[in-house]
Formats: C-alpha cells, sequence, structure tokens
C-alpha cells in the first residue's frame, strides 16, 4: 500500500510537473537597468505572456545589457538566437532602417503624437520589418524627450555647446543631427556610457529624465538643457523566425500582451518624467529649459530631413509614414 501510495504520488507529481512545464522559452533582453521604466514593461510583458499562453510561454528577461549591448541583440533577434529584445530606436535603426521614421530630430511636439504615430505605423511596419531585418514588433514604449545633460556648463544656447564632447547612440540621425549643431559627437554603444562620463572620455549624453535618474547620472553630470529634439521611443521586437515557429493562438497571445504591455508602460511615462525631472533637481543638478534660441536648433535639423530618406527606408517609404503620421498627429 505504502509503496503503491509512493508510486501514485510519484506519477502525479510528474504529471503536474509535465504540465505546468512550459513548452517555450522567451528570452527578452533590454539594456537599462532594473530601476528603469522599461524594465517595468517587461515585468508587465512577462506577467501578460504567462497568463495569456497559460504558461506555455517563459518569459525570462535579461536587463542591464546582460546578453550584449543593444545593437548586437537586435542581430542576433534577427537570426533567433535569442528570442526578443525591447530596444531603443535608435540602436535599431541600423539593423531596420525603416524604424528610423520615429526618429526624425523635431517631429513630434507631444508624447501623444509619437503614440498616434507608433501605433499607425506598427502594422505597415510589420509588413517590411520581417524581410528587412528578421523582426517583428510587438509593441511600442515611449519614455519622454530625450534630454541633454553635461559635467562642463550650463547650456542655454548653440553657443554653449559648441567643444562639448556628447556621446550620441550609433546611428546615422543621430551623428548628423549633433553636426548640425556645430558638436563632433561621440558615438558609442550605450552600455559604456556611464563609465566613459565618470573617466571624462565624453562631456555630456542625451537621454530620457527617466534614465538620467536610474543610471544615477547626478554623480557624473550637473547641467540639464531640454532639447525636446527626439522622443524615447523603443519597440519590443521579437525573432521572425522564432514567432512563426509557433501556433497561431500563442501569437496572438504575444501580440496582445506586446500591445497591452506597451500601453501600461507609456500610461505611466508622463508622471515618471515629471518625478525624474523633479529628483534630479533636488539631488543638485541645474535645469536650463529649453534653449533660448530653440528654433535655430529646428532650423538646423530639420534641414537634413531629406537627406536621411536612405537611411530610413528609403523615398517611397518615407513617404507613406509621413502621410500616416500626418493623418494621426493633426
Ligand atoms: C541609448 O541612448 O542608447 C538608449 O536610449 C539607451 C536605452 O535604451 O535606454
Amino acid at each position: 500500500m505504502k509503496l503503491l501510495t509512493t508510486l501514485t504520488l510519484g506519477v502525479a507529481l510528474t504529471m503536474g510537473s509535465a504540465a505546468f512545464a512550459a513548452d517555450y522559452t522567451m528570452r527578452l533582453s533590454h539594456g537599462d537597468n532594473e530601476n528603469n521604466p522599461t524594465h517595468v514593461t517587461a515585468l508587465k510583458f512577462e506577467e501578460l505572456v504567462e497568463k495569456y499562453t497559460d504558461g506555455r510561454i517563459d518569459v525570462q528577461i535579461f536587463p542591464s545589457n546582460q546578453l550584449g549591448s543593444e545593437q548586437e541583440v537586435a542581430q542576433a533577434v534577427r537570426t533567433g538566437s535569442i528570442e526578443s529584445e525591447i530596444v531603443y530606436t535608435g540602436n535599431l535603426v541600423p539593423l531596420a532602417p525603416s524604424v528610423g521614421v520615429m526618429m526624425l530630430p523635431y517631429a513630434f511636439t507631444s508624447t501623444d503624437q509619437a503614440h498616434a504615430a507608433m501605433d499607425a505605423l506598427t502594422d505597415p511596419l510589420n509588413e517590411r520589418l520581417p524581410r528587412e531585418a528578421g523582426v517583428r514588433i510587438l509593441g511600442y514604449l515611449e519614455k519622454g524627450f530625450r534630454v541633454l545633460t553635461n559635467g562642463e556648463r550650463e547650456v542655454k544656447n548653440l553657443d554653449d555647446l559648441q567643444g562639448l564632447k556628447i556621446r550620441v547612440s550609433k546611428n546615422n540621425i543621430a551623428i548628423e543631427t549633433f553636426r548640425s549643431w556645430g558638436l563632433d559627437p561621440v558615438p558609442m554603444a550605450w552600455a559604456e556610457v556611464f563609465p566613459a562620463l565618470q573617466q571624462g572620455v565624453i562631456d555630456g549624453q542625451e537621454n530620457p529624465y527617466t534614465t538620467a535618474v536610474s543610471m544615477k547620472f547626478n554623480e557624473v553630470q550637473d547641467y540639464i538643457t531640454e532639447i525636446h529634439y527626439l522622443i524615447w521611443s523603443g519597440p519590443l521586437i521579437v525573432s521572425e523566425r522564432w514567432y512563426q515557429g509557433l501556433d497561431a493562438d500563442l501569437q496572438e497571445a504575444l501580440n496582445k500582451a506586446g500591445r497591452e504591455a506597451a500601453l501600461y508602460g507609456r500610461q505611466n511615462s508622463a508622471e515618471e518624467t515629471e518625478k525624474a525631472m523633479q529628483k534630479l533637481v533636488e539631488m543638485g543638478m541645474t535645469l536650463s529649459g529649453a534653449p533660448e534660441d530653440e528654433e535655430k536648433w529646428q532650423e538646423a535639423a530639420r534641414a537634413l530631413w531629406p537627406s536621411f530618406a536612405d537611411d530610413i527606408g528609403g523615398q517611397e517609404w518615407v513617404d507613406q509614414a509621413s502621410r500616416i503620421i500626418a493623418e494621426v498627429t493633426q
């Protein structure tokens, strides 16, 4: 009897663990630390995927570039050796030029406009990205305007900016935009930025307020300027090869979870941005607001738009995307 009970219990335990074991593991990489809103969205995605797939897909989150830089991981997602990533649009654009329509300087004046554009562009992008880059978008995140920080001096106008060594993400749009303001920017992987600021290899960088807080940039930077040239947008991408190997119901569950997790993150974005700004000021950083000659910054950067067509998917796509953006942001 005791043997029977032990056997029955053993079988039940085995069946139980088989019933609860996931069919798939989905690694989700991102470049921010656990105090950043990106991680909050990643956790929400994990929760929703596990709920909508009844645990058949097990999401494992790897924050802080643990699996490689954002650009390296995007390449790995393309080949399917990593399943998914949340990646800043500027770090995806060298692999997937079409997403670059989200990062034309001064294209959006509010986060509401950026949200409308992301939502309207996701389907057309998903018709292009699988072929172009081997990835597809499950949801599009937003974390507010990128602000300029530096450790040298208050930047109130273009003259103050001259001579500063500013890190930018490694893509032509960011590099040329900063050149149009008279700088020789330093393209650098995100993971290298904090030590480079600490060691004085660079004087400054640009990222959202929430990132400046999560990275403790106040320890190595003193001044903030709200240059308003770009909103941090970043898709949650999945490997097309891996996605196509899933049953339709699992694909649908991922689409739903990605959409909802991105919306969840966006809902908190404005409030988190405001809190982060206040915190940086409380911690001693000097906030200069917008440059007093902002129209000159805008004029120089906007003049570059036609020259970016090849970097962002070609003129035909730029025209199509521009029409879509104009329709939804009016
Ligand atoms: C970057 O500047 O490379 C990105 O904004 C970093 C990030 O993904 O948060």
